[in-house]
């Protein structure tokens, strides 16, 4: 991976709350999450005594290398979201600024736990479809905004054996959300994906969220070893 082709854009440990519908029980489980990037859910559930290790890719690269890229990339991603305002809905959020400092806060709070934490293995560099875990070794593997999400770039067979994989890894899987950046509309790879899992076994369903920022993103899949 290289680090100019990463656009660093993390979310909080609220968002993840109401993106997956958890639980304070939910919360209290060994968590895997899955494509966190500078998403500040590990560092703020660690502070609240949380369980959870986070993989991804861009955990290869230093924190101020990350750090950098973040500086270079955020007004074009501000500007990118101004221009396309309609696809999302400013309920929460209500405007494009409120939406940069949320996200700048979320990357400043993993940014300083990163930092202090790298060698701890609570952030890993890993990549779907093959994760360094035992089979169950999680009780919740969490997904937000890679698969599904990147339909155009990451492959039917991609999804499948990245759904595999962390169905393997932990009992329950949810991710959010199921549509396509390029349309908003659901991704090409939900039904396929659904089909396979189900015939190995495993319990599906797409389940409504609170939570909707990107238009028409209400649901989550949750995927469950039976
Ligand atoms: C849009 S970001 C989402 C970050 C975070 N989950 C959130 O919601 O704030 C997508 C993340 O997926 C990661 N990613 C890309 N390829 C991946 C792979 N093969 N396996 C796991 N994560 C991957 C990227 O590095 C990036 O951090």
């Amino acid at each position: 991976m290289e680090l100019s082709s990463v656009v660093p854009w993390g979310r909080s440990l609220s968002e993840y709350k109401e993106m997956f519908s958890l639980s304070n029980r939910d919360l209290s489980k060994k968590i895997l999450g899955c494509g966190d990037g500078p998403a500040s859910f590990n560092a703020e559930l660690t502070e609240k005594n949380g369980n959870v290790i986070s993989v991804d890719p861009i955990y290869q690269f230093s924190a101020d290398q990350i750090q950098s890229r973040i500086d270079e990339v955020y007004s074009q991603v501000v500007e990118q979201v101004s221009k396309n305002k309609d696809d999302y809905v400013w309920k929460n959020i209500p405007h494009v600024e409120a939406l940069g400092k949320a996200r700048m806060q979320a990357m400043r709070l993993f940014l300083a736990d990163y930092r202090v934490a790298k060698e701890s293995g609570r952030y890993l560099n890993a990549s779907l479809p093959a994760l360094p875990f035992d089979d169950g070794e999680f009780e919740i593997a969490l997904c937000s905004h890679y698969l599904f999400l990147y339909s155009e770039h990451v492959s039917q067979n991609q999804h499948i054996l990245s759904m595999k994989e962390l169905c393997r890894i932990a009992k329950e899987v949810r991710v959010y959300p199921l549509l396509s950046l390029r349309d908003n509309q659901e991704s090409p790879h939900l039904q396929p994906v659904i089909a396979e899992l189900e015939a190995g076994g495993i319990s599906v369903s797409l389940v409504e969220v609170g939570y909707e920022f990107q238009k028409g993103a209400t649901k989550m899949l949750v995927a469950k070893s039976v």
